[in-house]
C-alpha cells in the first residue's frame, strides 16, 4: 500500500513538444519526483563522492546492496568520472534493471556544472542501452538543495532528447529514446523540487521553441513567416499584436529596419507584442535578420554559412516571452521584433547613405554589414517612446564579441547597475555565462558621423563595445536599459545547431522582476 502511495506520490511533469509548428507534436522526455520507495525504472544512477564508500541513505534497500556491491569493486574510490554497473533481477520480467554508480569526486569540490554533466552522460549511457525509464538518485549535498539547481537539472533532462529534425526523413530521424526520467531528490528535498518543476518546464519549452525558430532555414524563415510564426503563439498565449509593414514603417519613419530590408525580395517588418496589466513595465527587443549576407559590404563565403542564426535574438526573447506568460508572471510585457533579410539587390541600401531613425537621429551608412543596429536602432527607440521603463535587448551583434568571449559567454552592456546585478544574477541562476564589458564614452565618440549624427561601424577595434555605444543613441533617458550580445553563443559551440542562449536567464530575470518589482535581487 505505501509503495502505491508512493508512486502516486511521484508528481510527473509533462513531456515538452518539439517541432511545434509542423504540427507533429512529439513527446520528449517527461520527469517526475519520486519519493523514497520502489524506483520503477530500467536504469537507476547513482552518485558518490570520493572516498565515501556508504551508500546514500535515502536509497531503497535492494539498490543500497547493488550499489555496496559496486562500491566494494577492488580501485572503487568514487573519483570523478569513475563508474561502475551491475545488473540486477527487476520486478518487470522482461528486462533486468541496471543500476549505475558514478563517481562525482571530492564532496568539497562540487559545482553545478558538474552535476549538469553527470546527468548528460546518466542520459546517454541509458539511451546506449536502451532504457526507456531512467531514476537518478541525487547526492545529498548543499548545491543539490539549492532551487536554481533542482531547476537547471531538470531542465537539461526535459531537454536531453530536443532535436530539430523536420527536415529528415526516413531511417535519418532518430527516434527519441528516453521516455521518462525519475528524480529523487536527497532527503527533504522532495518539496523544493517538485516546486520547481512548473518553471523547469516553462523554460525548457521556452528553449525548445526558441531552438526551433532559430534553426528554421532562411527560405523558409522569411521575416514575414516569422512574424506569422509568433503571432500565431503570441495570441496562444494572450499576447495582443500588430504588425507594422512597410507602409507603416514609412509612415513613423522607421528608416533603420526599412534601410535594412530594401535589397531584398522578402519586405521587412516589426512584429509588437503586448501582454499583462500590472507590474513593471518591460520592453524586450531582439535581433531579427533572418539572413545576413552583408549586404553590398558582403561577407566571404564562409562568414556567410551560420547567417541563418542572426535571428536568434528575436527568437530568444519571443519565447522567453511565452514562457513568462505561461507563469503568469506580474509583468507588463512587450515584445518588439524588429525582422529583415540583409541582402543584396538593386535597391539595397549603400555605403555612403544617409538615413533617419524613427527617434530622429541620422545615421551614415558605412557599412551594410552593420545592418543589426540599424533595425534595433528603430525598434529601441519604439519601445522607449511608448514607456518601456526596463528595456533588455538580446542580438547576434557583431564578430567582435566572438573574439571577446569564443563560444562560451555573451557580453553584457549596461549603464545601470541594478539592472547588470539583476541580469548577472539571474544568468548566474540559469547556468548561461554572461560577462559585463563597458560603455565608456571613448567608444561613442568613433561613432559619430562625419556627414550624419552618427555612422553605423567603427571599424574592428572594440566592436563589440562600440556598436552597443552606437545604440545608447536610441533609449532616449531611460537608465535601465540593456544589450546581450548573443553571437558567440547563440549555435553550441560556434558552428552547431540554435542554442537558445539566453532563453533561459531572461526567464529568470523577469520571475525576479516579477517578485520584486526591481530589476535586481
Ligand atoms: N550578424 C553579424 C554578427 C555575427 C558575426 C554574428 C559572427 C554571428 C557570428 C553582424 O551583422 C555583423 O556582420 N557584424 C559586423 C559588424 C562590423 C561590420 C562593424 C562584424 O562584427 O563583423
Ligand atoms: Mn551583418
Ligand atoms: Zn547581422
Amino acid at each position: 500500500m505505501l509503495a502505491l502511495l508512493q508512486v502516486l506520490a511521484a508528481q510527473a511533469l509533462g513531456p515538452v513538444p518539439v517541432g511545434f509548428f509542423t504540427g507533429k507534436r512529439r513527446t520528449v522526455v517527461a520527469i517526475g519526483i519520486a519519493t523514497r520507495g520502489r524506483l520503477a525504472a530500467d536504469h537507476v544512477a547513482v552518485a558518490c563522492f570520493e572516498d565515501e564508500a556508504t551508500p546514500p541513505e535515502h536509497l531503497p534497500a535492494k539498490l543500497a546492496e547493488a550499489v555496496s556491491a559496486i562500491a566494494t569493486r577492488p580501485g572503487w574510490r568514487g573519483r570523478d568520472g569513475q563508474t561502475g554497473e551491475l545488473q540486477i533481477p527487476s520486478p518487470s520480467p522482461d528486462r533486468d534493471q541496471v543500476v549505475s554508480l558514478w563517481g562525482l569526486g571530492r564532496r568539497d569540490r562540487l559545482e553545478r556544472s558538474r552535476l549538469c554533466d553527470w546527468l548528460d552522460g546518466v542520459a546517454s549511457r541509458a539511451r546506449t542501452n536502451g532504457a526507456r525509464r531512467v531514476a537518478v538518485v541525487l547526492p545529498d549535498h548543499p548545491e543539490v538543495r539549492d532551487a536554481a539547481t533542482a531547476r537547471h537539472l531538470s531542465r537539461d533532462l526535459l531537454l536531453s532528447e530536443y532535436r530539430f529534425d523536420r527536415f529528415r526523413q526516413g531511417s535519418d530521424v532518430a527516434q527519441p529514446k528516453l521516455g521518462k526520467v525519475l528524480l529523487l531528490p536527497p532527503p527533504g528535498g522532495d518539496a523544493l523540487y517538485r516546486s520547481q518543476l512548473p518553471r523547469s518546464r516553462a523554460t525548457a519549452t521556452a528553449v525548445a521553441r526558441a531552438r526551433d525558430l532559430a534553426n528554421a532555414p532562411p527560405n523558409e524563415a522569411t521575416p514575414r513567416w516569422l512574424a506569422e510564426r509568433a503571432a500565431e503563439l503570441a495570441a496562444g498565449h494572450g499576447f495582443r499584436h500588430s504588425r507594422l509593414d512597410v507602409p507603416d514603417l514609412e509612415a513613423r519613419r522607421m528608416g533603420g529596419i526599412l534601410a535594412v530590408g530594401r535589397g531584398s525580395r522578402q519586405p521587412p517588418c516589426l512584429l509588437r507584442l503586448e501582454r499583462g496589466d500590472r507590474g513593471p513595465i518591460v520592453a524586450l527587443v531582439g535581433k531579427g535578420v533572418t539572413f545576413d549576407s552583408g549586404g553590398l559590404s558582403i561577407k566571404s563565403a564562409r562568414g556567410m554559412v551560420s547567417m541563418k542564426y542572426d535571428k536568434a535574438g528575436a527568437c530568444t526573447v519571443l519565447a522567453a516571452a511565452l514562457a513568462a506568460a505561461e507563469l503568469d508572471l506580474p509583468i507588463r510585457l512587450r515584445v518588439y521584433l524588429p525582422l529583415a533579410e540583409n541582402m543584396v539587390g538593386g535597391d539595397s541600401f549603400r555605403p555612403g547613405d544617409v538615413i533617419r531613425c524613427f527617434n530622429g537621429r541620422t545615421v551614415e551608412i558605412v557599412n551594410t554589414d552593420a545592418e543589426g543596429r540599424l533595425l534595433l536602432a528603430d525598434a529601441m527607440a519604439w519601445a522607449v517612446d511608448e514607456g518601456a521603463e526596463h528595456l533588455v535587448e538580446l542580438s547576434t551583434l557583431t564578430g567582435g564579441v566572438v573574439a571577446a568571449l569564443g563560444y562560451f559567454g555573451a557580453a553584457l552592456f549596461t549603464p545601470d547597475e541594478t539592472l547588470a546585478a539583476g541580469l548577472l544574477a539571474a544568468a548566474e541562476e540559469a547556468g548561461e555565462k554572461l560577462w559585463r564589458m563597458p560603455l565608456w564614452p571613448e567608444f561613442s565618440a568613433t561613432v559619430r558621423g562625419n556627414h550624419a549624427d552618427l555612422k553605423n561601424s567603427a571599424g574592428r577595434p572594440a566592436s563589440a563595445a562600440t556598436a552597443a555605444a552606437f545604440l545608447a543613441s536610441f533609449v532616449g533617458g531611460l537608465k535601465s536599459w540593456a544589450h546581450l550580445d548573443i553571437a558567440g553563443t547563440a549555435q553550441v559551440a560556434g558552428n552547431g545547431p540554435a542554442s537558445g542562449f539566453g532563453t533561459a536567464l531572461l526567464v529568470d530575470w523577469l520571475h525576479r522582476l516579477a517578485e520584486d518589482g526591481e530589476p535586481a535581487c
